[in-house]
């Protein structure tokens, strides 16, 4: 499970707020060229930022460090994938810079409301962005390393279409539950089993107290 239903920031609620989880991400996004999102996830995450810095304060400047020895800009591009362009531009994430992927019906539903740190990439007329299409568009802009932080639809996509190199898994000792809300989980939006088997390779396991965390190769040896 990786969401509360309509509460907000969920994943630091789940992961009750770990040093070591935000530790982990922190390290994920001081590597990446770009961090991808799914609209949803930016909706239910207000004022938050997709940046190693934000998320583990502590290492800023461990932090830059690494991503100057990398090669890599400042910050990682944040990049927004939207259909029908419901993208908050008052959000902080956006106001400091961000890519929109969507479509051309979803580039008209933002023309005009984007603040200039964005730009927008158009893939397809209307309805769902192909994020085969649009992970080789970003490529070709030079976002090599692109870091997903999900959610759950996006990264069923990415797993659907195998587009999902590795995926880092925290897992958390808090026991969340499940009745009235609809709380999703890690993958959404696509059926697998029984019918396709799509397995993991466990690349490392770390413990820190009571936590695990899981790094699995997902593509196929
Ligand atoms: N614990 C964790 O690690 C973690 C991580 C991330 C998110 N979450 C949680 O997950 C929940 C959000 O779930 P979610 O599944 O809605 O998140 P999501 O996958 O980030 O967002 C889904 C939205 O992204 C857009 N989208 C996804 N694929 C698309 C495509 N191929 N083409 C065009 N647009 C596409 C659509 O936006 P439009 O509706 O704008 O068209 C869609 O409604 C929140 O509760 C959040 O806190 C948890």
């Amino acid at each position: 499970m990786v969401s509360l239903g309509s509460e907000p920031s969920a994943g630091s609620v789940i992961s009750g707020r770990n040093r070591w989880d935000r530790f982990l991400m922190g390290l994920l996004r001081a590597c990446a060229d770009a961090v991808l999102l799914g609209a949803g996830t930016l909706r239910a995450t207000p004022g938050h930022h997709w940046t190693a810095e934000h998320i583990f304060p502590d290492m800023t400047t461990a932090f830059a460090e690494l991503r100057s020895t990398l090669g890599r800009r400042p910050r990682p591009r944040l990049v927004l994938v939207t259909a029908s362009g419901q993208v908050a531009a008052s959000h902080p994430a956006v106001v400091g810079g961000a890519t929109i992927l969507t479509t051309e019906a979803g580039a008209n539903a933002l023309r005009g409301r984007l603040p200039d740190s964005c730009d927008v990439i158009e893939v397809g007329k209307e309805g769902r962005v192909d994020l085969a299409h649009a992970v080789s568009e970003l490529r070709s802009r030079g976002h090599e390393l692109i870091l997903t932080e999900g959610g759950p639809h996006v990264s069923g996509e990415l797993i659907d279409k195998g587009l999902l190199d590795e995926a880092f898994i925290t897992v958390s000792p808090l026991v969340a539950g499940r009745d009235r809300e609809t709380r999703l989980g890690m993958v959404e939006g696509v059926e697998l089993l029984p019918g396709r088997l799509v397995s993991g390779r466990l690349l490392s396991v770390r413990r820190k107290e009571d936590f695990l965390f899981l790094r699995y190769g997902l593509r196929p040896s």
